[in-house]
């Protein structure tokens, strides 16, 4: 029997090579290698409603982050592959996790704590609550594992808290899920090297999974390539370009950034034509995720009614 694993991709506009060097590809493999169910974390998405926020926009994400997810190699017939929101008991779980859940646990979590650090003006409930809902989504699937990068280590260590409260209160009822390290090489912004690649840092300063080879080739031909920027640049090519070899490029900045460019350019060119058409299938979209929804639903729908039950609910 394959061990299960787990994880939710949460829709937040367009991907950009970091979140790709990070979990995305390696989410191929884990569907070969392990019982995998990855769904779209619509709802962790709605903690971060921006000034601009319109439900059509957030409809565009969500689909997109679907199509994303195919198109890098999601095979929605090899595992359970669904939208978070369509399973109604991972907002119920949260709930009765939410009353076996220390406040103080979740004023202590890292992330929170530099979201509301960096979002005074929006620091709503969902964003303290957030790691609650994602330990709902793990454990309603009895994941034995879940990859994350280092910073979301934390939630997973809260999720085997939780378990282990719930558990102990009410019976043996949750599996505790291990952390699956995932090695996320640090990718830096293109305009501004001392800080890590973000949409916040402007367009030019990313390079979108989407991005046409003459995008590429422009960003990065502008990227700033002082120490650390050509250090960023090294390590891109270390990863991209075949048999690199720093000594080939010594003094010659150009012929990095065309040979950089022209790599990025070639990993991404399947995915790009691949999106291109599956942009166009929302109808096929909606019923892989009707399809994914039915199977998810099974399991969480029979976990659902046990902690119901050991809970004394109907
Ligand atoms: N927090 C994850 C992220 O920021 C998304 C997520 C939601 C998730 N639920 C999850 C990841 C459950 C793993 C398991 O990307």
């Amino acid at each position: 029997m394959k061990k299960t694993i787990l994880t939710g991709l949460k829709p937040s506009g367009k991907l950009h090579i970091g979140h790709f060097l990070g979990l995305l590809q390696g989410l191929k493999g884990y569907i070969e290698d392990y019982d995998a169910h990855i769904f779209i974390a619509d709802l962790h998405s709605l903690t971060e409603l921006r000034d601009d926020y319109s439900a059509e926009n957030k409809r565009k994400e969500i689909f997109e982050m679907t199509v994303d997810a195919i198109c890098l190699g999601v095979d929605p017939e090899k595992c359970v592959f669904f939208t978070q929101s369509d399973i109604s008991e991972h907002s119920e779980l949260a709930w009765i996790f939410n009353c076996i859940t220390p406040v103080s646990f979740l004023e202590r979590m890292t992330q929170y704590k530099d979201k509301a650090a960096k979002n005074v003006k929006n620091i709503n409930m969902g964003l303290m609550d957030y790691p609650v809902l994602q330990a709902a989504d793990i454990l309603l699937y009895d994941a034995d594992f879940v990859p994350v990068g280092v910073d979301q280590v934390q939630h997973v260590e809260l999720s085997r808290d939780i378990a282990r409260f719930f558990n102990n209160k009410f019976g043996k009822t949750f599996k505790e899920p291990q952390p699956k390290l995932t090695n996320i090489p640090k990718v830096m912004s293109l305009t501004h090297p001392d800080k890590k690649m973000s949409k916040s840092d402007g367009e030019k300063s990313c390079i979108f999974l989407s991005d046409e080879p003459e995008e590429i080739m422009e960003k990065i031909k502008k990227a700033v390539a002082d120490k650390v920027g050509l250090e960023n640049l090294y390590k891109l090519g270390e990863i991209f370009i075949s048999e690199f070899n720093k000594a080939n490029y010594k003094d010659n900045n150009l012929k990095l950034k065309t040979d950089l460019a022209t790599a990025i350019a070639d990993h991404f060119a399947d995915f790009r034509a691949k999106r291109k058409e599956w942009l166009k299938k929302d109808k096929e979209i909606e019923k892989i995720l009707a399809k994914g929804a039915e199977k998810a639903r099974a399991i969480a729908s029979k976990k659902m009614i046990e902690v119901r039950k050991k809970v004394g609910l109907k």
